[in-house]
Parts: structure tokens; C-alpha cells; sequence
């Protein structure tokens, strides 16, 4: 069974090391932070290296070291990806470029055309990350106000119109709902006919399960302990059965592999220990999302100090303080390179046939993980 693996894209800036949580300054928009990469301040000038390229250097890396495209996270301190993704087609010739967007700030017809051009200039590249928003101060950054279950409704209705016009003919879409309504939609005909991306969907709750029975290839899910992962995926496989549909899966998680077990955790050690500011942005855990709860009830919550780094794994090489040492989801894989390899083999076992890995920073650890890790797979021909 062929399996895509996807590398994360560090939309936020990079951070050098996991050993020093909170400092973005590599790819980031802080020029002269120290450490700086991108964009970097010689003899006190900006040197003209930007973050898109260093978001390139990471893409052509991860081309050449086995995975099929990134994931570009949206987050109000992030780039856009619907621009980056344009930007970059042009660095890489296969990879793909899984875009995270938000419905709520994104109009369907908008959504269809933009799609269609990228399509047109990628060759079919485009993948959609389909999120509906965390709530809280964040969905307000975003403007947008829409409850919880109905930011699921929304996204659902969005799908329909923007699937309504890609495949609309002669501008022959119409639609009458509860958020959108467009009269004689269609895309012109250059843009027209292209492959429909496919729908990788997030969300942990029952209303984010219930819109990815109708719309997910890929149900995507952060990582969490085997068990709990195991009982998501079966609700969701039972929900999607009902409806007569059977979405794929997907695992995304950070990956910190070593040579051994011990230089791994010494890694960690040394974020853990160090003072540092918070790796996390304020908003987060300030909204409604169940996905993100779900990893604080399953162990990985409190500020890291409580009880150490090493209570933390919950299940052989499976730790979750992740997000103590950069922004982003708690759960992620720590062990030598063989273990790592055997967590993702149970993980395929599992049913997962999609990743979207990551780790810190993104470039150097794309190459490691592409040259010591995803050739000891045995579970899957890697794609
Ligand atoms: C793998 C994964 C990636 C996500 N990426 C983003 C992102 O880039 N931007 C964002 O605002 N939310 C992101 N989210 C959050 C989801 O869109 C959603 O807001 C969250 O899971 C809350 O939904 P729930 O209450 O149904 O769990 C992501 C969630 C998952 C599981």
C-alpha cells in the first residue's frame, strides 16, 4: 500500500533548534534576531534573502528527500499559504502543496478560481487542508464569529458550492443556502476541467466528524496515544459507513529521531531545561477546539515543569511536550531512528496512509528524517 508523506512547512518562521524554544529566527519575519537567517541583516542592510526562500531551500530539500509536498499551516502569526504556494510551485516540479484555509475567510466561487489558476500553474499540485477554525480570540483575529458547530455547517455548505462550481458547465451553478448563495456559477473555460484537489479534513468533535463523512479523502488527525487515535479513527469510520463513504487516513506529528534513544531524549533535555519564552502564542487553548483538548486531557497539558519531560510519554517513544519547545500540537514520535520507524509502521498499521510529519528546524531535519527514517518503513512502499 503506496503511503504520502508530507513534511510540515514553517510558515511561522523557523526556529534554529528545539533546545531553544520561543526564538523564531530562521525564515522569520524578525530581521537581525539572532541566529537569523531569513531575512538577514549584513553590515546593519537587509541582504535580500527572504523567508519564501527559505521556505524554498525547505521544499526542494523535502522534494529531494522522498516526500511528496508539505502541509502550510494558517495561522494569524503565519505567511499565507495560497501565496507562498504560488511562489514556490516554481522551485519544485512534484511536489504538492497542501493549503490550510479557514471557510469562514474564504469565499467558495474565490476559493474555485484561485484553486483552478493554481492547478493550471502547478500541474495539478494543490491539496486542500480543510479547517474550520478553533474559536476564541483567534477565529476573532480572523473576524469571524460563527459558533462552533456551525463553523462546521459552513465549512459543509462551502464544499457543495465550491464542488458545485468546479464541475458547474456552460455557468450553470446555482445555489440557495443557509451562508452562500451564487446564481449561474461555473469557472471560464481555461480554468475549467482541471482535477478537484483532494480533502484533507481536521477537527476532533462530533460536528467535525459528521461534515468529514461527507467531504474527507483524508480524515486528518494530530497524533495522540495509539488507543485514543484507534477509537477516532473507528468513530470516524462508522460515521462515514452510515453515509456510504470511506474517507483515508491521516497522522500529522513532529518526529525527533536520533541515532539513539539517548541523544533523542538529551535533545529534549536540553530545551526543557533551558528558560525560555513561551514556544505557544497567547491565543491558543483560548478557543472552543475539542482537538486540542483532547491532547491536554490525554496528558500532554501544564507549563512542561510537572513531573518532567519524561512523564510526558505516554506510550513507548510517544511524548507529549512538544508544544513546550515550539508552538504547535503536543503529541509527536522521540526515539532512534529504528523506533521512530516502528511507531510510523503501527500507525500505518492502524490505517493511516498519509503523514505529514515535522521537525525543528525544518531543514536540516527533512533530510534526517528522509535519509534515516523513511527508508527503514516496512509497512508501506513509501510514495
Ligand atoms: C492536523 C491539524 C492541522 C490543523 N491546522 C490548522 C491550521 O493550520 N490553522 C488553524 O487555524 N487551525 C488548524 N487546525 C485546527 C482545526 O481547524 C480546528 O480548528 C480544530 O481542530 C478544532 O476543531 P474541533 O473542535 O472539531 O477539534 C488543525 C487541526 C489539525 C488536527
Amino acid at each position: 500500500m503506496p503511503v504520502d508523506f508530507y513534511w510540515r512547512m514553517a510558515m511561522e518562521g523557523d526556529q534554529p533548534s528545539l533546545r531553544r524554544k520561543g526564538i523564531v529566527s530562521r525564515g522569520g519575519f524578525t530581521p537581525g534576531a539572532v541566529g537569523g537567517l531569513a531575512p538577514g541583516l549584513r553590515n546593519g542592510k537587509l541582504d535580500g534573502y527572504s523567508h519564501v526562500d527559505y521556505l524554498a531551500e525547505v521544499a526542494k530539500a523535502t522534494e529531494a528527500s522522498g516526500f511528496v509536498g508539505a502541509l502550510l499551516p494558517s495561522f494569524p502569526h503565519t505567511d499565507d499559504p495560497w501565496a507562498a504556494a504560488a511562489a514556490l510551485a516554481r522551485e519544485t516540479s512534484t511536489y504538492r502543496f497542501m493549503i490550510a484555509f479557514q471557510p469562514g475567510f474564504l469565499h467558495p466561487v474565490q476559493a474555485a478560481r484561485m484553486t483552478a489558476s493554481l492547478q493550471l500553474a502547478t500541474g495539478g499540485r494543490t491539496v486542500y487542508n480543510v479547517i474550520s477554525g478553533g474559536g476564541g480570540p483567534q477565529q476573532l483575529w480572523w473576524g469571524d464569529k460563527v459558533e462552533h458547530d456551525d463553523r462546521y455547517v459552513r465549512t459543509s455548505e462551502f464544499l457543495d458550492v465550491l464542488r458545485g462550481v468546479w464541475y458547474a458547465t456552460d455557468h450553470s451553478y446555482d445555489h440557495e443556502g443557509r451562508f452562500y448563495r451564487v446564481r449561474g456559477g461555473g469557472l471560464p473555460p481555461a480554468l475549467a476541467g482541471q482535477p478537484f484537489p483532494e480533502v484533507f479534513f481536521t477537527g476532533s468533535s462530533k460536528a467535525a466528524i459528521a461534515a468529514a463523512g461527507r467531504h474527507a479523502d483524508y480524515y486528518l488527525s494530530w497524533l495522540e496515544p495509539l488507543s485514543s487515535l484507534t477509537a477516532k479513527f473507528e468513530q470516524v469510520r462508522e460515521h462515514s459507513a452510515g453515509i456510504g463513504r470511506s474517507p483515508r487516513f491521516a497522522v500529522r506529528l513532529d518526529v525527533l529521531a536520533r541515532e539513539t534513544e539517548e541523544e533523542a531524549w538529551q535533545e529534549v533535555e536540553r530545551g526543557w531545561v533551558r528558560p525560555g519564552p513561551a514556544a505557544t502564542p497567547a491565543y491558543v487553548g483560548l478557543g472552543d477546539s475539542v482537538g486540542w483538548q483532547r491532547g491536554q486531557d490525554l496528558g500532554s497539558g501544564g507549563n512542561g515543569s510537572r513531573g518532567g519531560y519524561r512523564a510526558l510519554e505516554i506510550s513507548p517513544n510517544v511524548w507529549g511536550g512538544f508544544h513546550v519547545l515550539r508552538a504547535g500540537p503536543a503529541f509527536g514520535l522521540v526515539g532512534d531512528y529504528r523506533q521512530v520507524a516502528a511507531r510510523l509502521d503501527e500507525l500505518i498499521a492502524l490505517g493511516a496512509e498519509a503523514f505529514v510529519l515535522g521537525g525543528v528546524p525544518h531543514l536540516e531535519e527533512a533530510y534526517r528524517v528522509g535519509a534515516h527514517v523513511l527508508p527503514l518503513l516496512r509497512g508501506a512502499a513509501v510514495r
